[in-house]
């Protein structure tokens, strides 16, 4: 059930450049299932900034849950500035997060985070592993200063890292480890930028993929179909999907990303 509600501040600290681990308590927790859902969050009172801010659970957790943010304009940086003990207004749980039930005990996943699309991974690592299924996580960054999660992820399983720079772990994109790993996935999920998602579509890595199209949210509760996408079947036709209400996460195939 999706509810709204005054969430306290439990911490809100930095853990690499720009990025932020902010965790709320609240009983909206319990209302989370799916690792890939997201909540919309107040980040100023009154109107300004007007927008909610779009953003992706990392972690569920007894009585709190745990989002990661990158500050970046006004808004974020507003919630940046928000200290220990005060709440914060929160809509959610929202969308359709992965189907983790998809991956069978013994089966290999493995999980594709990219910078800010790295937070869903989390979750669901943590519920993955807890069923069985073998987890192997990649991660990709700019550089070796924005890195975060890959201690937390090494939690589940094997953990490879990316940096455009190579200032860390493996020079490159996460699609160059991927293309190392050589049919060892029975499926894929990834969330990051759409040049990413889209080259992990047509490298076919695994029999099911699933993409979280996380970068193409607007409003967040299907009110301005900003992220509206036409499926692939009907790629020019009026057959489309809200990212927001229908996704985030989708088949690979189901939407032109
Ligand atoms: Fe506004 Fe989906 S983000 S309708």
């Amino acid at each position: 059930m999706i509810r709204q509600e005054n969430c306290k501040i439990v911490s809100n600290r930095p853990i690499a450049d720009n990025i932020f681990e902010l965790v709320l308590e609240g009983e909206l927790s319990a209302e989370m299932a799916q690792s890939g859902q997201f909540v919309h969050v107040k980040v100023a009172d009154g109107f300004d900034p007007l927008l909610r801010r779009p953003i992706s659970i990392a972690s569920i957790n007894d009585g709190s849950f745990t989002i990661i943010y990158r500050r970046q304009g006004k808004g974020t940086s507003l919630l940046a500035d928000k200290s220990i003990g005060i709440s914060v207004d929160v809509l959610g749980p929202l969308g359709n997060g992965f189907p983790a039930d998809e991956a069978k005990p013994g089966q290999t996943a493995v999980l594709v985070g990219g910078g800010v699309g790295v937070p869903p991974m989390y979750e669901l690592a943590k519920q993955l592993a807890r069923k069985g299924v073998n987890v192997i996580s990649i991660i990709g960054f700019q550089s070796s200063n924005a890195v975060f999660y890959e201690k937390e992820l090494a939690e589940f399983g094997e953990v490879y890292v990316a940096t455009v720079d190579g200032s860390y772990g493996r020079k490159g994109f996460v699609t160059d480890i991927l293309d190392g790993l050589e049919g060892q996935a029975d499926i894929v999920f990834a969330c990051g930028p759409t040049p990413m998602l889209r080259a992990i579509e047509n490298g076919a890595y695994a029999p099911k993929t699933y993409l979280s199209l996380e970068e193409r949210m607007g409003c967040g509760i299907g009110a301005c179909f900003a992220c509206v996408c036409h499926t692939k079947d009907d790629p020019q036709g009026f057959s489309y999907k809200k990212v927001c209400s229908d996704g985030p996460v989708f088949q690979a195939g189901e939407v032109v990303i």
